[in-house]
């Protein structure tokens, strides 16, 4: 953020008026997940529609009403979910369609990225964990698996990018009576998320790798090269492939596995995905919650980095837990001058022959824009060079393709204090990695100074160990709950940071990511399940369970700091030794006192002694730390580590002392007061346990969050110059100009008007309606002044998603403001990060002039509303939202000479090569990269 402030700043003063562009504007396209006019819609149990099957009858209803829809695949899980996944234009006139329960727009789900990895070839391999067993000593894992359990009978279904099953240590074979007892590939290699799947019976992946990882982490046999083994080795696991080598998956696939997973007896399902976007709230969630209803374990992982919207009732799992403390990377030498080698980011040495002399793009190593633009006419031919670039503002494929534009091929870009990681840089992998600062100020020094520094990436001898500190800490790239209306996430903290395990080709590698922890979490339940039965009980049960008998994780090392707050550990790092054999149960893992506006001080659970002795109960409060959530007078939530306060609330705990017969139990009450003196203005979310200790065991504890401060009063759009300077919100004319005047639009492919706004805060519910150009409302949303001009090319044209929410509601009115038609809805938005390569903003292009329902808008002079909703806020109530209306927008279309062919929608074409670099595993390569990457220590 910072170097945006400044780059915004130095604009500004630079160029007065005509200020720079923001080039990667509309770069990665649409950011928002819903996949254009495609719908999952849930219709009544069979048993309501008489003679017919309820799809049908849904069916033929529509069929009599000449709503076209085309369904791309169907649910029949009763007491689950019936259902269909369909394309449909008009969506209006699906919702009042009886025998539809709830419609959903499909989401597309981000594959989950590994955060670090590497493939290891011996025991020495600084890589290789000092003690792969140690994420089961520090879990107790070791320990059951010494008392003979091991997941036995107990049947796992992987929904991930398939597995290798010909890995000796998985068994070598697929089929029952194998470890990988069958499956089923949804989708194929060459799905994306974007093109048709094409499924068939064989769930082999050897070109991913990942889900090959995943399974070994719940059943590797031992007596392999590594010594590891899998938390439930004689589990039974079935692969349910739902990525395809890389991309993203449609939510309708998802759904589609989780309900095979159900007919094939699956007694736990366990998906690890990458971005967190609707996951929670979308159809996906409802159906598994409620398989978790039924008893199965569902574990879910959904992202390193993201915020994440809605209540879960399965165990959400967050955290890591770092084992290794050293990191392998490489180094290039350096010549010309007297200096060490210079580390960078890569665990393969990058494959650039010979020696090279440096270009340095820029002198001023505060630039914050290097190589953001076209480089200057005069840059010489850099084909000649190792290029030496800044990290900063725009994306490093953009400064690559610049710097290429002038024939350079290889470089290295300096980091500019965001931390020193991975990058993602799409085909330019190979080419290029990142180096510290200090090494990036050295090269320019040298460069201003005329000396000749040459550098030479050693294909042998440059392996260098980068040392980690954070072991026995939760993952700094481990994301912080809560979710955006403050339920309790993540659940549990397990083991995710340089795992070893399984990948294709009888491979081994190091990977870390909320996705290694989510498995283990899956072989913790399979464990659970073997020693106290597969009953519905159990099941439903073991998140509580394995929250209450979880260990505290502190905040750091030395002893005078608190414990790390509760939305990043969740109830505390999992031990499934003490899980299983805790014979002090405890009603509830987690109590959520809620905000200021909404405090709910008293709560109550019940104790119960399920062991053979009388036992002698002592209750007290542990605080954690107080997560000091909001940058003081501004919008915008702390990028971790959020700091945190030892100020913690105090708990009246009644009784606080009893003892309990053999079976007794009962019930405690707590009464919560927050903490006082603290800022609110940082809105301080605080945390903490409530213990029960008997003698001579270990104590279990609830767990609780609160906040001072009201969601309701948070802002939700951004409109603020710190990551886009631009007054937003705004609209986007057709030269990507912000529209200030009235405009008409004529709406042909290259003149239409695309709302663009940013959120510092999630939304349950953002609209966008056309209202009468004269309409009188009270607006709270105020863009600053127009300072400059935008410059950049016309975005490629998107198509457009509709979803309208509310039947019968989308015309006339909606929440007390007269519309004159909705254009869209999007349900559980979240808040914007300032990757501007990434989630930075939303925006949206009416492409064509037509409402949510399909039907034409009539030429004429409109505003577009923009309403973001406030967390809790009441979705009939204007005053509840965020409102802002823009200019005139004009709708001007031309009169058409005929019958427009009915277009299909078109693929969004991003980069194939930036697919083929996601999600994969090459025996070469490091990538997996992202900012989160960035708040290693
Ligand atoms: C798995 O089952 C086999 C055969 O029943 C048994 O010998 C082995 O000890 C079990 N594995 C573990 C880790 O308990
Ligand atoms: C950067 O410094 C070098 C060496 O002093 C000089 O030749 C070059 O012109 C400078 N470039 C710019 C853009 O100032
Ligand atoms: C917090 O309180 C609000 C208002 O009563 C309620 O709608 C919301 O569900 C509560 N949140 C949680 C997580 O309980
Ligand atoms: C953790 O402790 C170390 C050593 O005392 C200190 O340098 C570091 O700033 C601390 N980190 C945090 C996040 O408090
Ligand atoms: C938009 O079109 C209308 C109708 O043709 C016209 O009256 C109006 O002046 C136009 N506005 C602009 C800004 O061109
Ligand atoms: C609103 O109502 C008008 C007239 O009843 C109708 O023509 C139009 O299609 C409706 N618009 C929407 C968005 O439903």
């Amino acid at each position: 953020m910072k170097s945006l402030i400044q780059w915004t700043a130095l604009a500004l003063s630079l160029t007065g008026i005509s200020l720079a562009a923001l080039p990667e504007r509309f770069e990665a396209g649409n950011k928002l997940p819903f996949v254009p006019n495609k719908f999952i819609i849930e219709v009544d149990d069979l048993a309501r529609i008489h003679s017919k099957t309820s799809l049908d009858a849904v069916y033929s209803s529509l069929e009599e009403r000449d709503v076209a829809i085309e369904v791309n695949r169907e649910f029949d899980t009763a007491g689950i979910f019936t259902g269909a996944s369909i394309t449909v234009r008009d969506v209006v006139a699906i919702q009042n369609t009886p025998g539809i329960k709830a419609i959903h727009p499909v989401v597309l789900v981000q594959a989950p990225k590994p955060v670090f990895e590497k493939r290891v070839t011996d025991r020495n391999d600084p890589a290789v964990p000092a003690d792969s067993f140690s994420t089961h000593v520090m879990t107790g894992v070791d320990k059951l698996h010494a008392q003979g359990l091991s997941g036995k009978g107990i049947k796992i279904g992987i929904l991930d990018t398939g597995i290798d099953y010909t890995h000796p240590t998985l068994g070598g074979k697929i089929g029952a009576g194998n470890k990988i007892g069958g499956g089923y590939d949804f989708v194929g290699d060459n799905y994306n998320g974007k093109n048709d799947p094409i499924p068939d019976d064989d769930p082999l992946d050897q070109c991913n790798g990942h889900g090959t990882h995943v399974a070994g982490i719940i059943g590797a046999d031992p007596d392999n090269a590594f010594d590891i083994v899998g938390v439930a080795p004689n589990a039974t696991i079935f692969a349910y492939r739902i990525f395809g080598c890389g991309g993203s998956v449609t939510d309708d696939v998802i759904i589609e596995a989780l309900l095979q997973g159900v007919k094939d007896g699956q007694d736990i399902l366990t998906l690890s995905l990458g971005g967190a976007d609707g996951w929670t709230s979308g159809a996906g969630s409802v159906v598994a919650s409620r398989i978790a209803r039924t008893g199965k374990i569902v574990t879910i992982a959904a992202g390193n980095d993201l915020d994440m919207f809605g209540p879960l009732s399965l165990m959400l799992l967050h955290i890591e837990h770092r084992t290794s403390s050293v990191i392998p990377l490489q180094s290039a030498t350096v010549g010309g001058a007297e200096h060490p080698p210079i580390v960078y980011y890569a665990t393969f040495p990058l494959p650039i022959p010979g020696t090279w002399p440096i270009y340095v793009l820029s002198n001023d190593t505060t630039n914050p824009t290097d190589a953001c633009d076209p480089l200057p006419a005069d840059t010489p031919d850099l084909s000649k060079y190792l290029v030496i670039i800044r990290r900063g503002t725009c994306p490093f494929t953009q400064k690559l393709t610049n710097v290429e534009a002038k024939g350079g091929i290889y470089s290295l870009i300096y980091d500019n204090g965001n931390g020193f990681q991975g990058i993602e840089v799409g085909r330019f992998a190979g080419n290029t990695s990142l180096i510290q600062a200090a090494d990036g100020l050295w090269l320019v020094e040298q460069w201003l100074a005329g000396v000749p520094v040459t550098i030479t990436f050693p294909r042998e001898g440059g392996s260098v160990g980068f040392p980690q500190t954070r072991g026995g800490l939760i993952s700094t790239f481990s994301s912080y709950g809560p979710s955006n209306d403050f339920y309790f996430k993540p659940a549990v903290a397990a083991p995710g940071g340089g795992i070893l395990s399984t990948v294709p080709e009888d491979g081994f590698a190091v990977l870390s990511g909320t996705s290694m922890a989510t498995p283990f979490v899956a072989g913790a339940a399979a464990l659970l399940f073997e020693a106290k039965g597969k009953t519905a009980e159990v099941g439903r049960t073991a998140r509580t369970l394995f929250e209450t008998t979880a260990k505290y994780v502190p905040s750091n090392l030395t002893d005078a700091d608190p414990l790390q707050t509760v939305t990043q550990q969740g109830a505390g790092l999992i031990n499934v030794y003490d899980a299983l054999h805790a014979t002090t149960i405890l009603s509830k893992g987690e109590l959520i006192l809620n905000d200021t506006a909404s405090f709910n001080p008293e709560h109550t659970f019940r104790v119960s002694n399920t062991g053979s002795a009388r036992k002698e109960y002592t209750l007290s409060h542990i605080t954690a730390g107080t997560a000091l959530s909001f940058i003081p007078n501004s919008h915008f939530t702390v990028k971790g580590p959020v700091p945190l306060s030892k100020v913690g609330a105090t708990a009246v705990i009644t009784p606080s002392a009893f003892a309990l017969g053999p079976g007794q139990s009962r019930e405690v009450t707590v009464r919560f007061t927050p903490p006082v003196g603290l800022d609110a203005a940082t809105f301080p979310v605080y945390s903490g346990f409530i213990q029960v200790a008997a003698p001579s065991e270990n104590p279990v504890h609830v767990s609780y969050i609160g906040a001072i401060g009201k969601l309701r009063d948070l802002t939700i759009v951004d409109t603020t110059d710190e990551v886009i300077p631009d007054p937003i919100p705004a609209i986007f004319n057709a030269d990507a100009e912000v529209q200030v005047e009235p405009t008409n639009y004529t709406f042909s492919p290259t003149d239409y008007p695309t709302v663009f706004w940013r959120q510092v805060f999630g939304s349950p519910l953002v609209r966008i309606d056309l209202v009468a150009p004269d309409i009188k409302i009270v607006t709270n949303i105020t863009p600053r002044p127009l300072l400059a001009r935008a410059e950049t090319d016309r975005p490629r044209p998107r198509p457009v998603f509709s979803f309208p929410w509310h039947p019968g509601r989308e015309n006339g009115t909606f929440a007390q403001v007269k519309i004159v038609g909705q254009i869209e809805e999007f349900p559980f938005l979240t808040r914007n990060d300032d990757d501007l390569g990434g989630n930075g903003f939303h925006s949206f292009d009416l492409e064509e002039a037509v409402f949510a329902n399909g039907t034409t808008i009539p030429n004429g002079q409109y505003r577009i509303l923009l309403r973001a909703l406030r967390v809790n806020g009441d979705r009939t109530k204007q005053e509840d939202y965020e409102t802002w209306l823009s200019p005139i927008v004009g709708v001007q279309v031309p009169d058409k000479p005929a019958e427009p062919e009915p277009e299909e929608p078109e693929e969004e074409v991003r980069d194939c090569e930036e697919y083929e670099n996601e999600g994969r595993l090459t025996p070469s390569y490091i990538v997996y990269l992202g900012s989160f990457v960035a708040r290693r220590a």
